[in-house]
């Protein structure tokens, strides 16, 4: 391993943008199945693992969404949360945020208390058993109606102070930030960070509606908004975080080769932008494979590795203090790690 790629594992850093129905390892899956007495088509581990060969995100959904059946009890959201959080704690997340859509549970008859309860539960542990910090992103499917997401914001109600923030994703071509207004201007209302997948597949449009429209918090991906320099200049002007996830967009089709990935345009430009896995297992690495591939195959300097993971706190659902400290650990990491 590279001195940079030692450097990066050790780094604190933070996720923000990782799906917890996208981060059951194919053993898991397996297991999860058994346990709920779920017929999977895939026998083995390694079957599972041939089939995360994707040539669209909207392929990748079919597989995702099959996923999420094995998904039935409180414990088993309890495992898949705590799984992940243990792996944060591996590889120097001191803070992760993590996607949930509670759509694809209770419409086959799981109860939200159940989902909450098993999550919540694995990141109160995990910060008290590892120290490391999390925050919960519900996730509203963008293919369902407003009506749905509208339904989906009132049931999460009951929950609102342990919610970081609310997110969309899905199919993201036929689905604009557009169809939405209305669901987001109410999550604002209530007073929830928010955040929508933009600019994945979608064109650069989706990422200005998702800006001038909805008025986000933050971009998930927003890869598109380089073909648009206006675009490109709002964002750096506004500095909006983007949750950008190369591996994703490698095995999605999104990008023909990491070299070719437009995170160091980004980065010259003055984009606020963090690097994150997305869906982990189903695209061959945690965020640490992430940053070190983007690194390698992008010729990224150790500067913008720190640019990257100082934003990635910077951009967190969590106050200023929280903020400081946490960049604070990484300047505290650099004097004690000088590189050659
Ligand atoms: N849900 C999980 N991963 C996603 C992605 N990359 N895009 C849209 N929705 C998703
Ligand atoms: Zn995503």
């Amino acid at each position: 391993m590279t001195h940079l790629a030692e450097f990066i594992r050790q780094l604190p850093k933070a996720e923000l943008h990782m799906h917890l129905e996208g981060s059951i390892e194919p053993e898991v899956m397996l297991a999860l199945a058994e346990r709920n007495g779920i017929k999977l088509r895939w026998e083995t581990a390694d079957a599972l693992r041939r089939a995360y060969d994707f040539s669209s995100l909207q392929d990748f959904l079919n597989l995702y969404f099959e996923g999420c059946r094995v998904l039935v009890q409180q414990q088993d959201f309890y495992d898949i949360t705590r799984a992940y959080l243990r792996k944060c704690a591996a590889d120097q997340v001191l803070h992760a945020e993590m996607f949930i859509g509670p759509q694809s549970f209770t419409e086959r008859g799981v109860t939200l208390q159940s989902l909450m309860d098993g999550v919540l539960g694995a990141m109160d542990d995990a910060h008290r058993e590892d120290g490391i910090g999390s925050g919960l992103l519900i996730s509203a499917h963008r293919h369902r109606t407003e009506t749905e997401a509208l339904a989906l914001l009132d049931s999460i109600m009951p929950w609102q102070d342990r919610v970081a923030g609310i997110g969309m994703g899905g199919p993201e071509v036929g689905n604009p930030p557009s169809k939405f207004v209305s669901f987001f201007a109410e999550c604002k209302r209530r007073g929830f960070k928010t955040s929508i997948h933009a600019g994945e597949e979608g064109p650069a449009a989706y990422v200005r509606e998702a800006i001038e429209l909805l008025n986000v918090d933050r971009v998930d991906h927003g890869n598109a908004a380089l073909n648009d320099p206006s675009l490109v200049e709002l964002l750096r002007q506004r500095q909006i975080p983007l949750t950008v996830c190369p591996l994703s967009n490698l095995r999605l089709k999104g990008v023909r080769s990491l070299e070719l990935h437009p995170l160091r345009r980004m980065l010259e430009k003055g984009l606020f932008v963090t690097v994150n896995s997305d869906d982990p297992p189903y695209f061959g690495g945690y965020v640490n494979e992430n940053l070190i591939e983007v690194q390698r195959c992008l010729g990224l300097s150790r500067e913008d590795i720190l640019t990257l993971a100082k934003n990635s706190f910077r951009a967190a659902f969590i106050d200023e203090t929280a903020k400081s400290r946490f960049v604070a650990s990484i300047d505290d990491y650099v004097a004690h790690h000088p590189l050659p």
